[in-house]
């Protein structure tokens, strides 16, 4: 058994035809921050529904903290420490940003019970709710309906909501998407500040909070990993270059 967090072994799904992910192999150590970068359709959504357990891969393995979850129920994959937010939102849209995260916290503390026994009390999960609130810098919203915040303040809410589970490893899938710049640079604060033993893995487009964020970075392209290593070794790769970076204005190296 090793010490990593997340261990995925030679996976492999088609749709169809299309294979989406060729050969994927990929370890996550504890505490890592990990960015997940490749062009549109490279696989990358699809990999992480593979990892979650919305999709079955159709070879390959899956370990998460050393347990094979290949085959395992998504509520299993949570109770083992797996969390992730989405592309799209995930909400509920008619309540409020305190009632939202509370409902994750009691799910937690439901799931805890069934391990540990009935042990939460509710002024525990009303002390969580406001722990969430003030790591995300959102207690002004608290009372607010969800269907009446701004989008950028919408993705803050769902990162509590994942870190509610107390995950230990966290996926994000496009934080920053459609984020204005001033609400991703806060975005990136505030991703620094999570708890330095959660493994977080970034799938991003943003390729200035990549850089600033991540310590090591898995370029995929076509389904299978074009390349991994540290940010530098990753801007300098020409592969790299060629597929994707080579294409976008903001990852050209600073003069
Ligand atoms: N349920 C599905 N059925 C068939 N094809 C799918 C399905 N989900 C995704 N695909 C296809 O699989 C490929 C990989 O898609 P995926 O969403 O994983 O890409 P991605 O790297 O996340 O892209 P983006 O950066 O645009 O989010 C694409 O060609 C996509 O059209
Ligand atoms: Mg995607």
């Amino acid at each position: 058994m090793t010490g990593a967090a997340l261990e995925v072994a030679g996976l492999h799904k088609s749709f169809g035809a299309l294979r989406v992910a060729r050969d994927v192999n990929f370890t996550l150590e504890p505490g890592a921050r990990h960015a997940l970068i490749g062009p549109n359709g490279a696989g990358k959504t699809t990999l992480v529904n593979l990892i979650t357990g919305v999709l079955r891969p159709s070879a390959g393995a899956i370990r998460l903290g050393g347990v094979d979850i290949t085959r395992a129920r998504l509520e299993r994959r949570v109770v083992l420490g797996l969390a992730r937010t989405f592309q799209i939102s995930s909400l509920f849209a008619p309540l409020s940003v305190a009632e939202n995260i509370a409902l994750a916290v009691a799910a937690k503390a439901r799931i805890d019970a069934q391990v540990y026994g009935p042990t939460y009390k509710r002024a525990a999960i009303v002390a969580e709710v406001q722990r969430l609130l003030a790591l995300f810098e959102i207690e002004a919203t608290a009372g607010r309906r969800v269907a009446d915040l701004a989008y950028g303040q919408r993705r803050l809410v769902e990162l509590a909501l994942a870190l509610a589970l107390k995950p230990k490893v966290l996926l994000l899938d496009e934080p920053a998407a459609g984020l204005p710049k001033r609400d991703s640079e806060r975005l990136l604060d505030l991703l620094t500040r999570l708890p330095a033993e959660v493994a977080v893995l970034v799938i991003e487009h943003d390729m200035e909070l990549v850089f600033n964020f991540a310590r090591r970075i898995t370029v995929m392209f076509e389904g299978g990993i074009l390349a991994e290593g540290t940010v530098g070794d990753i801007r300098r790769n020409p592969r790299v270059r060629d597929v994707y970076l080579g294409h976008r204005r903001d990852a050209e190296p600073a003069q």
